[in-house]
């Protein structure tokens, strides 16, 4: 007899027949009716257990957390609540769960809680229901680059570049960390390591692509990133996933256009195909909001604003207006911001992205033609000569969810910013040949997957939409 998961049940047409289900128990009431969840979906099925006829001893082991095999018939369900359950005609315990040693019991957890039993958590509704929601998002993200006429490019993971210039690297060494041997200025001498050089995991996957974009034409990236940055925040993480497109002969506002449509595309996809966990999701908001006082909830609920991104164009500025428009505002003037806007050239603060999206454009934003003295080396210098072409787009509730640029084709001008900069131009040599050999304008962008999780499910915490998250003094798992 085949075996049949909760989501084939609830869709297909069993009604009257035998089938064999597999899953844990959520709760198991009155000795009679098991919750059963096999993670294919949101819903449980209940299954009803004729325990005049079922043995006491086997009943007993019936508890939260154990995995089952249950044979049954499925039939129209009497009670309230759900529209089919199961006939129990047999039941195997494939594993017992200790209900005294369990962690997931039957009641409301905290997600810091749960963030200690990560390896458990999956088995609640909310984890369970992000996961599916990140699965079908990555998978629409690869259906969205494929039906574009995108290549997927796998960009090494240890590099010798360091692709933002931020130096927030992890190391990757091989040596003797007790005993590493030295040159003669008694540094390290890392020509002796695996690699015969120093190297790092990668923070971006960018120059990389951007090799295979003046070959392959449109391609992209998706994969993980790390950052040794010590910041402690809800919306950072030390090891991430990234989707990185590169697209030769791309301006900047091709880009920008390219950003908009990835992101509506994605969010669109799980809003069709994701309906139960959103909805549960949506309510789970909704409960958790209620919680907080009046003036720091959200405006919107999840669907809400899902729905409110797909329906509105993302507003356009650049980096000036959008100076003007945080110098002149209340909270700046009452000094307000944690880091004030006093002159042109500041970097925004989360705070000052957040004002703009939340309270003056209550829209998502794109700002674009930054400073340069802020930005990477590989970005377009504009005819001014101080401003360059980046592009942040900020969200609500999350801020920078993407960060791009159209790329500096011109050899002289990158060399003099590399210089400027005071990066090691000989490890970017390779980088440079593509500005030698038939160079062409290009464009591209990294948006931070997990932020994009956050935003599509509604948690607030980036640490609960990867399964085993990353952070400063936590590697558990
Ligand atoms: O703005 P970033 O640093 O841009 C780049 O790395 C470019 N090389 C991308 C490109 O043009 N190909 O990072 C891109 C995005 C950010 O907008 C943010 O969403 C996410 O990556 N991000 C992080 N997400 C989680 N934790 C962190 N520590 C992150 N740092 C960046
Ligand atoms: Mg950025």
């Amino acid at each position: 007899m085949n075996t049949q998961s909760i989501h084939d049940i609830f869709t297909g047409s069993y009604l009257l027949q035998e089938i064999v289900l597999h899953g844990w128990v959520r709760t198991f009431r009155a000795n009679r009716f098991i919750a059963l969840n096999d993670g294919s979906t949101l819903e449980n099925i209940q299954c009803v257990v004729d325990f005049e006829q079922t043995e006491e001893d086997l009943l007993k082991r019936v508890t939260t957390g154990a995995a089952l095999r249950i044979q049954g018939t499925l039939v129209k369900s009497q009670g309230k609540g759900q529209k089919y359950e199961v006939q129990v005609s047999n039941i195997e315990v494939l594993g017992d769960s200790n209900p005294e040693l369990y962690p997931i019991q039957p009641k409301k957890h905290s997600f810091e809680f749960l963030r200690e039993n990560a390896h458990l958590r999956v088995r609640t509704s909310t984890f369970s229901a992000v996961m599916r929601v990140r699965s079908a998002l990555s998978f629409a993200v690869h259906k969205y680059f494929r039906e574009e006429g995108f290549y997927y490019v796998h960009t090494p993971i240890i590099t010798g570049s360091d692709a933002e210039g931020a130096g927030e690297m992890f190391r990757v060494s091989a040596l003797d960390p007790k005993n590493p041997p030295q040159n003669k200025d008694g540094e390290v001498d890392f020509s002796q390591d695996f690699f015969g050089k120093e190297t790092n995991l990668t923070v971006s996957g960018q120059l990389e692509a951007e090799t295979y974009a003046m070959g392959l034409g449109k391609v992209y990236t998706f994969g993980p990133t790390f950052r040794a940055e010590n910041s402690n925040t809800s919306r950072h993480l030390a090891e991430f996933w990234m989707i990185e497109p590169e697209v030769a002969f791309f301006n900047l506002d091709q880009n920008m256009d390219l950003a908009e449509d990835f992101i509506k595309h994605v969010l669109r996809y799980v809003m069709e195909h994701c309906k139960n966990d959103l909805d549960f999701l949506d309510q789970r908001l909704a409960n958790e909001e209620k919680t907080k006082p009046q003036l720091e909830r959200r405006s919107m609920g999840l669907l809400e604003q899902i729905n409110f991104i797909l329906d509105n164009q993302f507003i356009r500025l650049s980096y000036t207006e959008a100076f003007e428009i945080l110098r002149n505002s209340k909270p700046n003037k009452k000094k307000k911001f944690k880091y004030p806007i006093d002159a042109w050239g500041v970097d925004l603060q989360s705070e000052h992205e957040r004002y703009l999206v939340e309270k003056h454009f209550k829209c998502p934003v794109i700002l674009f033609d930054y400073p340069a003295s802020i930005k990477a080396f590989y970005m377009r210098l504009n005819d001014d000569g101080k401003t360059v072409r980046a592009m942040d787009v900020l969200f609500p509730g999350i801020g920078e969810i993407v960060g791009g640029a159209q790329r500096e084709e011109r050899l002289e001008v990158l060399k003099k910013r590399i210089a400027d900069m005071q990066i090691d131009a000989e490890e970017l040599d390779w980088y440079m040949d593509l500005r030698r050999f038939g160079t062409a304008p290009h464009a591209g962008f990294g948006l931070g997957f997990e932020r994009l999780v956050q935003f599509a499910t509604g948690m607030s915490n980036i640490r609960d939409v990867i399964p085993f998250p990353r952070t400063p003094q936590n590697a558990s798992f």
